[in-house]
């Protein structure tokens, strides 16, 4: 494969025709980290020979976390020097101390330079604790810096839901330069979890401005996983604007997107692969290229006719399986056998066309929850079904979720415990009061932005237990249903850097040995890859795989639900499970009972219904909700 740093006179192929920066796509976010790594680690060294300096322009973020250990791994298992490095650093919160631990200071001495032999002199990051009146000629002090490094080799780029590239959010301009910036509602949203909730999250940011980060010499912007899909696809594919600052790429002569399988997948050559290149009509395919002509021309897929086909670019699967009418039914059939209200199979039945198979019966079902509510957020009207219809239903609670709990929640726990004490005057309680008065002592001193100390996290993660067995029961589940492992890598750790340990995997495992289910739900790789849920995933992924051997695993269907930020698109299911309007209210019922974490879970009726809107536009029945699943075959 070509270099990723060094583009410039490349040209696109056929297959890249619709993008217009040059776009490199790896299977995942660590495979693409480790080869820029190698690369960059090459740049450090040809100019360490040749006594140079390299001038890094670095970015924070979730996105960089996978490139920063490997620079890491480099450095201490390969000798590779920084020393002859210069870095700056792309943006800053503006208000937060150097040492608060979300500032992006600090975030790069843990991710990077308290690991590497890097001169602290070299180091720049912006200053975002300066008064509003020195920051006008602070920015131009940075500028001159730049400049006098001799200019930025290699800028490193992550990019935000907006579009932006550092902190320039939409109407940036292509010549803007570093300055101060008001964060957009959706950049403050994103970092919300980092900062236990969007009204902590600061306003205002300093960033290198467009201009700034085009004058590099190179520029490589990386993105992961489907949360950045949409985006990744109008900055490349789009017209360039001010609306989507990482667009200017396209007028760079050596940039480029470095981007994962997920984050590629809004691309014309991902999504609609027939544009592009001549392509093995298979049934995913067909099925894909059809609901897509459906929904672009907003008619039902029986009603498609051959000139349709023809003029929208999906003429070659009409002249191989044509004519449309056929193609039309057998889409149509598809879509159709994947609605069920068995969703562990029709006792009795003949399954030949159903999703999930009638043997056995009942069946031993687990249903995986990263976080306490995702469980039921994303498929509580399935669990309904499930325990309903008789099978024995374990939903395992994989972490304790206790980093999402507020601290409102936590406190008023404690304050009833206090008075319970006052009130009953007695004895007894004297151990539960001074508990209780101790997490709020805790509470108080650690502020607003603190980190909870571990016997606060335990109570939030006590809370939320209670909550999940309350949202069970809505279901009419018993508490033997419910199973809380705390996967160790969340307790230990926070949002966008939690690591992985194989204690976590063999906790998944041991679940699954003692179970050995015939069916399993699981949320799949996760719309963001450093994401709780997508971490969860890897674990499951990584115990099936260590258990591939046993033969209970032959007999088991997993499927996957959606978690919340993922839409679902109608070609990508493979079982749709339908809900009635009191369904709905039921499944609503219940996640209410998370009350400690409160707020976005309400738009989950909102998606369950517009799935069922989708299928309805197709041609479907009309259904009030849907839940939707994909069939994994691991
Ligand atoms: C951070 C920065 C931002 C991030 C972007 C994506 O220094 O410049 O543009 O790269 O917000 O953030 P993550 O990587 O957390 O998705």
């Amino acid at each position: 494969m070509s270099s990723i740093i060094e583009s410039a006179g490349k040209r696109l192929t056929q297959e890249e025709r619709f993008e217009k920066a040059r776009t490199l796509i790896f299977p995942t976010p660590a495979e693409a980290s480790a080869r820029l790594a190698a690369e960059v680690a090459d740049l450090i060294r040809a100019r360490q020979a040749e006594g140079r300096t390299a001038v890094l322009g670095l970015a924070t973020g979730s996105t960089p976390v996978p490139f920063y250990r490997e620079l890491v791994r480099l450095h201490k298992e390969e000798g590779l020097s920084f020393r002859n490095v210069i870095s700056f650093n792309l943006d800053e919160y503006c208000g937060l101390e150097r040492d608060h631990r979300e500032s992006y200071f600090s975030f790069m001495q843990d991710q990077l330079f308290a690991h590497v032999d890097m001169p602290p002199e070299n180091v720049h990051v912006p200053d975002g604790t300066l008064p509003v009146d020195e920051v006008y000629d602070y920015c131009r002090e940075y500028e001159r810096k730049i400049e006098e490094a001799g200019g930025i080799d290699l800028q490193i780029l992550g990019i935000g839901r907006t579009g932006h590239i550092g902190f320039n959010e939409p109407g940036s301009t292509r010549d803007s330069q570093t300055r101060m910036i008001t964060l957009d509602r959706v950049t403050r949203q994103d970092a919300a979890a980092d900062f236990l909730g969007e009204a902590n999250v600061p306003r205002f940011a300093i960033t290198m401005g467009v201009g700034t980060i085009l004058a590099a010499r190179s520029l490589v912007l990386m993105a992961w996983g489907e949360n950045k899909a949409e985006i990744v696809h109008s900055a490349v594919e789009g017209t360039v604007t001010d609306q989507v600052s990482a667009s200017f790429l396209q007028e760079h002569p050596n940039a480029t997107f470095l981007v994962d399988t997920a984050a590629a997948s809004q691309l014309t050559r991902s999504c609609r692969p027939w544009l592009v290149r001549s392509v093995t009509w298979d049934e995913e395919l067909e099925k894909r290229s059809v609901v897509w002509l459906a929904t672009t021309l907003d008619k039902p897929v029986l009603k498609l006719v051959d000139e349709e086909y023809n003029e929208n670019g999906v003429g070659e699967l009409l002249t191989e399986q044509g004519p449309s009418y056929d193609i039309n039914i057998r889409v149509f059939n598809q879509l159709q056998h994947t609605i069920t209200g068995w969703p562990g199979g029709k006792k009795g039945s003949d399954d030949t066309n159903r999703p999930e198979r009638a043997q056995p019966y009942p069946k031993r079902v687990v249903i995986f929850s990263p976080e306490p509510q995702d469980a039921v957020t994303s498929m509580g009207g399935t669990i309904h079904r499930l325990v309903d219809q008789g099978h024995q239903v374990t939903i395992v609670y994989q972490t304790s979720g206790s980093l999402r709990v507020s601290d409102v929640a936590a406190r008023k726990f404690s304050s009833v415990i206090l008075e319970m004490g006052e009130v009953l005057g007695d004895e007894g309680w004297k151990s539960q009061t001074s508990y209780a008065a101790s997490i709020i002592a805790q509470l108080d001193e650690k502020g607003e932005f603190g980190i909870d100390p571990e016997n606060v996290r335990r109570l939030k993660g006590l809370i939320l237990r209670g909550e999940a067995r309350d949202a069970s029961k809505v279901f009419g589940a018993g508490d033997s249903t419910n199973l809380f492992v705390d996967m160790p890598f969340y307790e230990k750790g926070r949002y966008r850097r939690f690591h992985l340990t194989d204690d976590d995997v063999a906790i998944v495992k041991k679940v699954l040995e003692r179970i050995e289910p015939h069916q399993i739900f699981a949320t799949g790789s996760a719309a963001d890859p450093s994401s709780v849920q997508a971490l969860c995933f890897t674990a499951l992924r990584s115990s099936l795989e260590q258990l591939k051997e046993q033969s209970w695993l032959g007999n088991c269907f997993v499927w996957l639900y959606r978690g919340r930020d993922k839409r679902v698109d109608s070609h990508e299911i493979d079982m749709a499970v339908p809900m009635s309007p009191d369904q709905l209210a039921l499944k609503m019922d219940a996640v209410r009972k998370f009350q400690s974490i409160g707020r976005e879970e309400l738009s989950t009726a909102d998606q369950n219904r517009e799935i069922a809107k989708n299928y309805d536009s197709l041609g479907m029945a009309e259904y009030e909700a849907i839940e939707a699943f994909q069939r994994w075959r691991p």
